[in-house]
């Protein structure tokens, strides 16, 4: 599978919102991550169908929208007439997980589903079959710009052989902490699929920073 970097707009420049967007497909973005926190499953609260339509508009490249949400079945509706591509829920959120996912797909949207770093891979286990994406967060979700939590590789190297074992085609994403030092030994694990929000917009030159931490997947060891 080729890997895919998908920057988060969490750490975009809000007042220039068309700015950031076309600097990151011009600078081979393959994703844009769009981070939907209601202040009740995460303590922040950040945007909604309203932001997601916006960038729709702004953008072809397929929206990665991570529902760090409660309820998150009264989204899906409005989300998908957004334009969401993806919709990936945190299993922690989703007493009804498969009914959900499987309802992600009717909608016709890709469906994901995300795992806090204290919770075990066994909770997706028995829904990989509903799954288009397996998202390992690699730091508790809510806030940009923290620290990637180390021991996260083992549980990306699990999810990859689970994944395998399942014959899933899922892509195996990571969020939280991914920059040029953490990127390529997550990789070589196995995740294919990498969020990056501080990294990419902080960075000067964001293409070339987009450009840094593609190579650094393609270097497989
Ligand atoms: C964390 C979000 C992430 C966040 C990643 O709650 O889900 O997508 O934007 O940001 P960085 O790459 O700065 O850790
Ligand atoms: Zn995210």
């Amino acid at each position: 599978m080729t890997t895919k970097i998908a920057p988060s707009l969490l750490s975009a420049d809000f007042a220039r919102l068309a700015e950031e967007v076309a600097r990151c497909e011009a600078g081979g973005a393959d994703w844009l991550h769009v981070d939907v926190m209601d202040g009740r499953f995460v303590p922040n609260l950040t945007f909604g169908a309203k932001v997601i339509e916006t960038v729709r508009r702004l953008t072809k490249l397929p929206l990665d929208v991570h529902l760090m949400v409660v309820e998150p079945e009264s989204y899906f509706d409005d989300f998908t007439k957004a334009g969401a591509t993806t919709m990936t829920i945190h299993a922690e959120a989703a007493p009804h997980l498969q009914r959900q996912l499987v309802r992600i797909r009717e909608l016709g949207c890709k469906a994901g589903v995300a795992l806090n770093p204290g919770t075990p891979l066994a909770m997706v286990e028995d829904v990989l079959a509903d799954v288009d994406l397996l998202l390992v967060m690699t730091v508790n979700p809510g806030f940009g710009g923290q620290k990637f939590i180390p021991h996260s590789i083992d549980k990306i190297a699990r999810a990859r052989r689970m994944l395998d074992e399942a014959r899933s085609g899922a892509a195996l994403e990571v969020d939280g902490g991914i920059n040029r030092d953490t990127i390529a030994a997550a990789r070589k694990v196995g995740a294919d699929t990498f969020v990056a929000g501080h990294a990419v917009f902080s960075a000067k030159d964001l293409a070339g920073e987009i450009a840094a931490l593609r190579r650094l997947t393609m270097e497989r060891a």
